[in-house]
Order: structure tokens, then sequence, then C-alpha cells
């Protein structure tokens, strides 16, 4: 559970970020592939040019889901029910996988923001992000 200033910071990195989804996600799914190769294996219909379409319409795609967790983080099992549902029983991703993703994605958001994106700022994007991970992962059981 987020307090409230959790919240205001999570929100306030989201307005830094909200406009450059594709461009910020693509960077995230490259980082996360070279990083942690095994995680291309769910990925092999994408390379690892960064302006690839499809690397850019995934990389979109999922950080609009990102968005919307941002707008309703007091409800973020029912908006993300779908996502699960997908993640658990039709990607069979394994839950292994979504640290590091929530690692490569502070790794984007400091090499963009720099000093904007502060100590505070990272421990509370990494809470809400692993609360999003939660829910993603839970229909697993
Ligand atoms: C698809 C979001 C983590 C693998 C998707 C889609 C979204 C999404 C929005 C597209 C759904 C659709 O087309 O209806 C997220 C979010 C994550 C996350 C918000 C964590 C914060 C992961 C992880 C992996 C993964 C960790 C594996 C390493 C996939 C795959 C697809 C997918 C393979 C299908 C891609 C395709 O059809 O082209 N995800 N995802 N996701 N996700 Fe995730």
């Amino acid at each position: 559970m987020l307090s409230a200033q959790e919240r205001a910071q999570v929100a306030q990195v989201w307005d830094l970020i909200a406009g450059h989804e594709a461009s910020f996600g693509a960077e995230l799914l490259l980082r996360l592939f070279t990083v942690y190769p095994s995680t291309k294996v769910y990925f092999k219909h994408l390379g690892f040019c960064p302006d690839e379409t499809q690397l850019l319409t995934h990389g979109q795609r999922m950080l609009e889901a990102v968005g919307v967790a941002v707008r309703h983080m007091d409800n973020l099992r029912a908006v993300l029910s779908p996502l699960a549902d997908l993640h658990a029983q039709v990607l069979r991703v394994d839950p292994s996988n979504f640290p590091l993703l929530i690692q490569c994605f502070q790794v984007v958001l400091a090499s963009h923001l720099q000093g904007e994106f502060t100590v505070e700022m990272q421990a509370a994007w990494d809470k809400f992000l692993t609360g999003v991970s939660v829910v993603l992962t839970e229909k697993y059981r």
C-alpha cells in the first residue's frame, strides 16, 4: 500500500515520461533482452533495433498499461485483471521475469531523468511496480 506521498511521487514520475511511451518502452525492452537474455524467449518475434515498429508498438502498449495503473492505483486488481489472465494463462510468463523488468525500468528512468529521478521517487516507483507485478502474477496460483 503506497502512502499519499509515495503516490504523489509515482504520479510525478509518470508526468515526466507520459507522451514518450513508445520510445521509453522500446528502450526498456531492449535493456531487458540485453541484460537478461533469457527474457527474449518470450519475444522471439521482436528484434534488437530501437526503431523497429513492433518493438515500439509493444513498448508503447506495455507503458500505456503502466499509465492506466498509475491512474488507478487504488484499483489495480480490477483494472489489470485481463492483463493478469493474459500473462498467467495464455503467455505463461514465469513470475521471476517481473523483477528483472522492474530493475530495467528504473535504469531507463534514471538514465533519462537523471537528477529529477530522486532517491524517494525510485523507492516509490519500485514499490508501485512491485504492486503491479504482484497483481500480474497472482493468477498463477
Ligand atoms: C503482452 C503489459 C511484464 C511478456 C503485454 C501487453 C501488455 C503488457 C499491455 C499487450 C496485451 C495485449 O496485446 O492485449 C505488461 C506489464 C508488465 C509486463 C505492465 C509489467 C509491469 C511482462 C514480462 C514479460 C512479458 C516480465 C516477460 C519477460 C509479454 C509477452 C506479451 C505481453 C510475451 C505478448 C507480446 C505480443 O503478443 O507481441 N504485456 N507486461 N510481460 N507481455 Fe507483458
